[in-house]
Order: C-alpha cells, then sequence, then structure tokens
C-alpha cells in the first residue's frame, strides 16, 4: 500500500507547496525583482490540493509540511490546514514559513490543527536582514516566531542558511539567541537551487566549517547518535539537553534514508528537490481522474526515484524549477 521505491524508501513525509510567491526574496532563492510567478488557472484550487493530498495520505504519507514560496500567503491557508488535519487517517500537519504572517495567524493555525512550524530565519541583525531579504521585516519573523509558541506550536524549528561574508559570522549570535528563546535551530547548506544559478560549491558554507566557527567560538559539542529520518545532524551542547541541527545537504547526503515526495502549487508530484522530471497530477485530476488514477501515477513516480540527488557527481544539473517553486 505504502508509497515505495526501487530502493526499498518508504515515503511517509509529503512536502506541499501552497504558492510560488514569497514576502521575501532571500539571495539564495529568489532575485530581487521576483520571479515569472505560476499564473492562476495553473494553481491547484483549494478542494483539488485537499483531493490529492487525501489520495496520499491514503498510500501511507502521515506528515504532511506545507511551504512555498511562502504558505500563509495563501488566502486559505487555515481552511487547508483543518482539512488535512481532519483527514480520518489524521496525518501531521506542521508548516515551514519565513514568520512574518504568523503573528497574525498562529492561534489560528494552532486551533486548525496545526501540529509545529519551521521558521526560515538567516541573522538577527537588521542590516543583515535586509541585505540578504531586501525587506526590512525581522520584527515581524521574531513576533512571528514568539507568537508561535504562545500558540503551543512546539517545538518551534528556525532554519538558518549561512552566506559566505553576509552572515557566516553571526552563526554563534543564531544560537545564543535560539538557546535564550527555546527554539531549535538548525543551519542548513545552501544548495544549487536559486533561480540565479550563482551557487558554487566552493563558496558554500559546509556543516564541517560551521561546526568548527561554533566550537571555536567556544560551544562544546557533541554528535548526538539517535537521527533516523531527520536531516538534521543534531549535536548537543554541554551534554544537552539543549542541542543545534546541522544539515549537511551537501557534503554528507542523506538520500539514502529519504522519505520525502512533493506536491507543487502547480499539481505536479515529485519524487526529489533535485529531481528532473515531475508527473502531472493536475492535468490528469481535471480531465476526471478517479483517485486510484491518480494513485497510480504517485506510485509510478515515487518508484523511479533515483538513489540521491548526484549534487557531487559531474553531470549535476541543477533543477528547471527554483526551490520556491518545488517547495523547501
Ligand atoms: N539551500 C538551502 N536551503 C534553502 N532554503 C531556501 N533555499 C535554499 C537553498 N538554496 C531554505 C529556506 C527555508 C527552507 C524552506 O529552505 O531558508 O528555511
Ligand atoms: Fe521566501 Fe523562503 Fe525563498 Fe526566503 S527562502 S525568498 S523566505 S521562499
Amino acid at each position: 500500500m505504502s508509497l515505495i521505491d526501487a530502493y526499498g524508501r518508504i515515503h511517509t513525509d509529503l512536502r506541499v507547496s501552497l504558492t510560488d510567491r514569497c514576502s521575501l526574496r532571500c539571495s539564495y532563492c529568489m532575485p530581487a525583482e521576483g520571479l515569472p510567478w505560476l499564473p492562476g488557472e495553473a494553481m491547484l484550487s483549494t478542494p483539488e490540493l485537499i483531493r490529492l493530498v487525501g489520495v496520499a495520505v491514503g498510500a501511507g504519507i502521515s506528515t504532511v509540511r506545507l511551504t512555498g514560496g511562502e504558505p500563509l500567503l495563501h488566502p486559505d491557508v487555515l481552511e487547508i490546514v483543518a482539512c488535512i488535519a481532519q483527514l480520518p487517517e489524521r496525518p501531521e500537519v506542521s508548516l515551514t514559513t519565513n514568520g512574518i504572517r504568523l503573528a497574525g495567524l498562529a492561534s489560528q493555525l494552532a486551533d486548525a490543527g496545526l501540529r509545529r512550524v519551521n521558521v526560515s530565519l538567516d541573522t538577527l541583525n537588521r542590516a543583515t536582514f535586509v541585505e540578504l531579504t531586501k525587506r526590512d521585516r525581522l520584527v515581524q519573523t521574531q513576533a512571528g516566531i514568539k507568537a508561535a509558541q504562545l500558540a503551543g506550536l512546539h517545538p518551534v524549528k528556525v532554519n538558518a542558511v549561512l552566506l559566505r561574508g553576509i552572515n557566516d559570522h553571526q552563526a554563534s549570535d543564531l544560537l545564543y539567541w535560539a538557546l535564550s528563546e527555546g527554539v531549535e535551530l538548525r543551519f542548513i547548506e545552501q544548495m544549487p537551487l536559486d533561480p540565479q544559478h550563482g551557487w558554487r560549491r566552493d563558496q558554500m558554507v559546509t556543516a564541517a566549517e560551521i561546526l568548527q566557527r561554533l566550537r571555536s567560538d567556544g560551544w562544546r559539542l557533541e554528535p548526538d547518535p539517535v537521527r533516523g529520518n531527520a536531516p538534521a545532524a543534531l549535536w548537543r551542547i554541554d551534554g544537552g539537553p539543549e542541542a543545534v541541527g546541522i544539515v549537511a545537504s551537501v557534503t554528507m547526503p542523506f538520500c539514502g534514508d529519504c522519505n520525502r515526495v512533493r506536491l507543487t502549487a502547480d499539481g505536479q508530484w515529485r519524487n526529489c528537490l533535485f529531481a528532473r522530471d515531475e508527473a502531472d497530477l493536475r492535468t490528469l485530476l481535471r480531465q476526471g481522474a478517479t483517485d486510484a488514477d491518480l494513485l497510480a501515477v504517485m506510485r509510478a513516480e515515487t518508484a523511479a526515484k533515483r538513489p540521491g540527488h548526484g549534487l557531487a557527481e559531474p553531470g549535476f544539473e541543477q533543477p528547471e524549477r527554483p526551490m520556491s517553486a518545488i517547495g523547501g
């Protein structure tokens, strides 16, 4: 019954991109002028989206993460959360957000059945935030994090990408802040998913470098042996219980343990962030496909998943779509 691939990986985690639009312009994700957004008629309607997620949940998906772009820009986000959370199989629903609209929505999201949020925040310095995101919204993001904690969306995880010469010297500040606020910080290696194709492996701040930097700033870090399918390797601080995550997507890929599949805002099923192909569920659905037809396509596309993203291999090509259209 489950969504399994040729390497025996069972897929239980679905990432759903609600929109490719965003209220920020993080340099590693979007050019300052934005991108050619998906046209309205290509976007799944809310009933279409809920139907596709329902079919996937019926095939063993147990966790659904709403992403974007910025998922809180979707006008029906509360209804979407509620409908997914109330599916008979009761999947766990979480959301990855830049936090800007979170202060106003956190308690309603929690009431709708949202379990957790991940907030993207790369700096605590206002000038760096503006440089990195092209918007002066640090205060809103921080207010969003507070509101999520107050609403019981626990634990709040904060994702940070370090960029050389911009915020890579702020890793310790972020960690100190995360501990004092009670949020779980995870550093993520920058992946080649930017539409500008500006990613250079030799420019990337690696997991090893982040660890070394934190240690030289005086943090005592020991590896936590338990990782499971979670991509963040956890490092216990001073013997724990506090920890910091470092996601080495590029230098230590965890593709062998991957349990994720993706649905884009325009209804394409992807078996990997870096997939070169996608299956067009939207067209099938609009042509009157049954749930069984849709499931067959989800299964076939999942089965065809490659063993790994191949980032380190010579012929690696970046996917055509940027991260904001695929769903982070
Ligand atoms: N590499 C790594 N992480 C990225 N994100 C967006 N683009 C990239 C990239 N190229 C992160 C965001 C957010 C999450 C959805 O993915 O910072 O936390
Ligand atoms: Fe928006 Fe996230 Fe991309 Fe930043 S990384 S521009 S917050 S979608």
